[in-house]
C-alpha cells in the first residue's frame, strides 16, 4: 500500500544541542524540507523520562526550538512543535506498551548503557521511550525519519510496532474501512560522512550532551573562540593524514576530524583527503576552525538573538502543535475504531 511521503523527527531538550546532533540530525533536516512534508519535534516528554529541573526544561525546550529555526527550517512551511501540546503522542504511546513485546524492549541497548547498574532505580518511563518514539512516528504516519546511527535500533523496534499492530489488527482495518496496512513501516535516513560524531577527547565515545567534559564537544552555541580552543584541543594521533579513506580505519580520532570536515563542507571524506593527504593535523586543524567558525558562527548567534524573544518561540510551538494535533487527532481517531474502543463522534 502507498502512504502518503512524510517525514518526521525529534531532538531532545535535554543540555546543549552539540554538533553531533546538527551533522547526523539537523543538517538532513532543513535538506529534506525542499521535497517532503516534514514534521519536527521537540520532545519534551522524552526529556522526563530522566529528571528535568523544571525552569531549565521550559529554557531547553525553546532553546532546541531556535536552533530548528536558525539552522534553516521553515516554520511556516513546515512543523515545528513541542511534544507534549499534542496529547496524542502519549495516547498512542499507550496502545504500543500493548503491541511491544517485553523481550523487544529488553534488547534496546541505549536503555542499557542509560540505565547502567543502576537498572532497579531508573523510570518506567525511560524503558518504554522506545514505544514513545514509535508513537511519535507513526502518530503522523511518517515514512521517512532523518536520524544519527545511534537511533537505528529504535527505528527498527518502530518498524516492528507498525508490523505487529497492522498483522493483529488486519481484520479490524479491513472492516472499519482503512485498507490493509494502516502503519508505514518508516524508513531511517542515516546517511553522510557524519552518522556518528565522536567526542573530540575520545574517539571511541560518541559526542554527547551528557559528557562531563565540555571539551569533548562542540556546542551549537559556543562562540569562535571557544570552538578554536576545543579543535586545538582534540585528540589525535602523531601521523599526518592518509591520502586514502583506508588509512584512517585504525586511527578513530583522525577518522572523526575528517568526518567533520567532510560534513560542515558538505563532501565526502575521499575529497577532503584528497585535499589534505600528507598534511600534519596542525594544519588541517586550522582549516578545520576556519570552517566550524564560518559554518556555525551564524547559527549561535540566530539561536542566542531567537531566545531572547520567548514570545515569539512559543507563538512558532502553538502553531505547531495545532496544525500537528489535526494530523495526529485523525490517527487517534482511527486508531480507536481499529483497537476497538468506543468513541464520541
Ligand atoms: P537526541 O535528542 O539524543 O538526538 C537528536 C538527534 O541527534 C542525533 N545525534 C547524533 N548524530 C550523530 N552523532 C552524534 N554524536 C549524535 N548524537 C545525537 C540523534 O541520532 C538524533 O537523530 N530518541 C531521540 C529523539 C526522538 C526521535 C523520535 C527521533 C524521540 N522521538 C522520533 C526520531 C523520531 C533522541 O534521543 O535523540
Amino acid at each position: 500500500m502507498a502512504f502518503k511521503e512524510r517525514v518526521f523527527s525529534g531532538v531532545q531538550p535535554t543540555g546543549n544541542l552539540h554538533l553531533g546532533n546538527y551533522l547526523g540530525a539537523i543538517t538532513k533536516f532543513v535538506a529534506l524540507q525542499d521535497t517532503y512534508d516534514c514534521i519536527y519535534c521537540v520532545v519534551d516528554l522524552h526529556a522526563i523520562t530522566v529528571w528535568q529541573d523544571p525552569p531549565e526544561l521550559k529554557r531547553t525546550i525553546r532553546e532546541v526550538t531556535a536552533a530548528f529555526i536558525a539552522c534553516g527550517i521553515d516554520p511556516k512551511k513546515q512543523i515545528i512543535f513541542n511534544q507534549s501540546q499534542v496529547a496524542e503522542h502519549a495516547e498512542l504511546a499507550w496502545v504500543f506498551n500493548c503491541v511491544a513485546r517485553l523481550g523487544w524492549l529488553n534488547r534496546m541497548t541505549q536503555f542499557k548503557e542509560k540505565a547502567g547498574k543502576d537498572r532497579e532505580n531508573v523510570s518506567v518511563g525511560l524503558y518504554a521511550y522506545p514505544n514513545l518514539m514509535a508513537a511519535d512516528i507513526l502518530v503522523y504516519r511518517a515514512t521517512h525519519v532523518p536520524v544519527g546511527e545511534d537511533q537505528k535500533q529504535h527505528l527498527e523496534l518502530s518498524r516492528d510496532i507498525a508490523q505487529k499492530f497492522n498483522v493483529d489488527f488486519a481484520s479490524s482495518i479491513a472492516s472499519n474501512g482503512y485498507g490493509e496496512q494502516f502503519f508505514p513501516l518508516p524508513e531511517p535516513i542515516i546517511q553522510g560522512p557524519a552518522t556518528r560524531v565522536m567526542s573530540l577527547r575520545d574517539g571511541s565515545k560518541k559526542m554527547s550532551k551528557s559528557e562531563p567534559s565540555d571539551y569533548s564537544r562542540i556546542n551549537l552555541t559556543d562562540d569562535a573562540d571557544t570552538i578554536a580552543q576545543k579543535i586545538r584541543k582534540a585528540k589525535t594521533d602523531p601521523e599526518a593524514l592518509p591520502s586514502e579513506e583506508e588509512g584512517l580505519k585504525p586511527r578513530p580520532e583522525a577518522d572523526n576530524l575528517v568526518g567533520i570536515y567532510a560534513a560542515l563542507n558538505n563532501t565526502t571524506k575521499a575529497a577532503v583527503l584528497s585535499e589534505f593527504g600528507g598534511a600534519q593535523f596542525s594544519t588541517f586543524k586550522m582549516a578545520l576552525v576556519d570552517l566550524s567558525v564560518a559554518k556555525l558562527g551564524p547559527i549561535g548567534s540566530e539561536m542566542k538573538k531567537l531566545v531572547q524573544d520567548p514570545v515569539y518561540i512559543d507563538s512558532i510551538l502553538a502553531d505547531g502543535s495545532a496544525r500537528a494535533s489535526t494530523i495526529a487527532g485523525e490517527t487517534m481517531k482511527a486508531v480507536k475504531d481499529i483497537v476497538g474502543f468506543v468513541r464520541r463522534s
